[in-house]
């Protein structure tokens, strides 16, 4: 790779790659993927023995600050997110104001960038080393709470206040779904199956959102602004609302009578705007390895819930004929990260409307992650170059003569 950031020509050439398909904006330590083969890693530890192995929480630390914490350092990363998961009542009053019936996305995007004007502190130039980690620290912790209000105000409930004695994921699972008593109890296999799903989802290199937080962060806004214009660009269809996508998708294929082939043939239409949802990567052109652990936690989480979902036997037919039509075989396209970890949302109780604000708890510690090295390495502010082809030189005209 050339690194022409460093050419200062100014005669007019700049390099044109719309939708930035072959262009990197960084040199980055933290994800490794590799879209030909399949292989994901965060830090050097494949994604398989992480969802495996490791906590949410502990992906969380290991993004951040690039090492597995020993159990001290868990320990205490751990007890300092439990001691700042309360969120300023007045934003309750803000948060009160949504309609109810608004979308998730729109009310997370907005409450995480008011977090900024309910923490003055962070809007500080300079901020030092511990003042940063203090902002992570709280933003981890907020937005979790934040997801949860979230969910209860669909229901039209009364929020949940943490219970800080809780794991973070359990916490999140008790504000979510919890009673207000204290004998609620989470069961810990939808934990364990929310833990993985965050931790596949909790960084992936330069995609649209992340590449959003960096160069947001790249003007010297600060964290919450940075990371709630993340969450805007996660919203898309094409981005982290593909999720939501395919579980309505689904929905529709069974009450079109579950022919499947059909919904094929449609998405092979060129003259039908129709895309299978769930399919395609702009990096993966070849098996998306999130997606074959998600599939294999889909089969366990609904077996172990005693739940029978017709849309997953759907997800798999469909899977079935798409890889094996040649459209999709030349295209290299193949299930991505959404396709099945929808299901797994509706299995856990979640709305179809919640799920990309999980996606977004999920990818949170790989955001930050992003946003601190792009600030460690000194990055400039990001200010991409265009080719002009519109007018030039046209003469004003009053209104009168238009
Ligand atoms: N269904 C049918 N055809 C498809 C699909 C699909 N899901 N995805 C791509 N194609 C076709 C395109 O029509 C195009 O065909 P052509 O060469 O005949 O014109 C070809 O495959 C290449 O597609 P592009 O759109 O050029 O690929 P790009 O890399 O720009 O887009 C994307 C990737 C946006 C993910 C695309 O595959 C898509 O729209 N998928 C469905 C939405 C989705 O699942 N998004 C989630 C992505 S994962 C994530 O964000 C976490």
């Amino acid at each position: 790779a050339i690194d022409i950031s460093k050419l200062r020509d100014q005669s007019g050439y700049v390099t044109l790659d719309i939708g930035y398909k072959n262009t990197g904006a960084t040199k980055s330590a933290i994800t490794f993927l590799d879209g030909e083969v399949g292989i994901l890693k965060y830090r050097g530890y494949s994604i398989e023995q992480l969802a495996e192995n490791s906590s949410f929480i502990e992906v969380a630390y290991l993004l951040i600050y690039g090492n597995l914490p020993t159990a001290e350092q868990l320990q205490a990363f751990e007890f300092e997110i439990s001691h700042h998961t309360l969120v300023h009542e007045d934003m309750k009053k803000f948060f009160d104001g949504f309609p109810s019936g608004s979308h998730p996305m729109g009310q997370l995007s907005s409450l995480i960038g008011a977090l900024a004007a309910f923490n003055p502190a962070s809007l500080k130039q300079g901020l030092s080393a511990e003042e940063v980690n203090l902002e992570i620290i709280k933003l981890i912790a907020k937005m979790s709470t934040i997801v949860s209000w979230i969910y209860k105000k669909s229901l039209g409930h009364p929020v949940i206040y943490p219970r800080n004695k809780l794991d973070y994921v359990t916490n999140f699972m008790y504000m979510t779904f919890g009673q207000r008593t204290e004998d609620t109890e989470i069961d810990p296999v939808v934990v364990s199956a929310m833990n993985k799903l965050l931790i596949l989802h909790a960084d992936h290199e330069q995609n649209c959102s992340t590449s959003t937080v960096r160069i947001v962060g790249s003007s010297d806004a600060n964290l919450y602004a940075s990371i709630s214009a993340g969450i805007s660009a996660l919203w898309g269809p094409l981005h982290g609302g593909a999720n939501q996508a395919v579980v309505e998708m689904l929905q529709k294929i069974k009450q079109d009578g579950g022919d499947v082939d059909k919904w094929v043939a449609k998405a092979k239409d060129k003259n039908d705007p129709f895309r299978l949802m769930g399919f395609g990567h702009r990096v993966y052109k070849n098996f998306d390895p999130r997606a074959k652990i998600i599939k294999k936690a889909c089969d366990d989480i609904l077996e172990k819930l005693g739940i029978n979902d017709e849309t997953l036997e759907i997800a798999k037919k469909l899977e079935e004929v798409a890889l094996s039509d040649p459209y999709f075989v030349e295209r290299k396209l193949y299930p991505n990260v959404d396709f099945y970890s929808g299901i797994i949302y509706t299995a856990l109780g979640f709305p179809t409307e919640m799920f990309t604000v999980l996606f977004a708890l999920g990818r949170l510690p790989g955001w930050i992650a992003q946003w601190k090295e792009m600030k460690a390495n000194k990055e400039p502010i990001g200010r991409p170059r265009q080719v002009y082809v519109g007018e030039t030189n046209r003469e004003y005209t009053d209104i009168k003569n238009r």
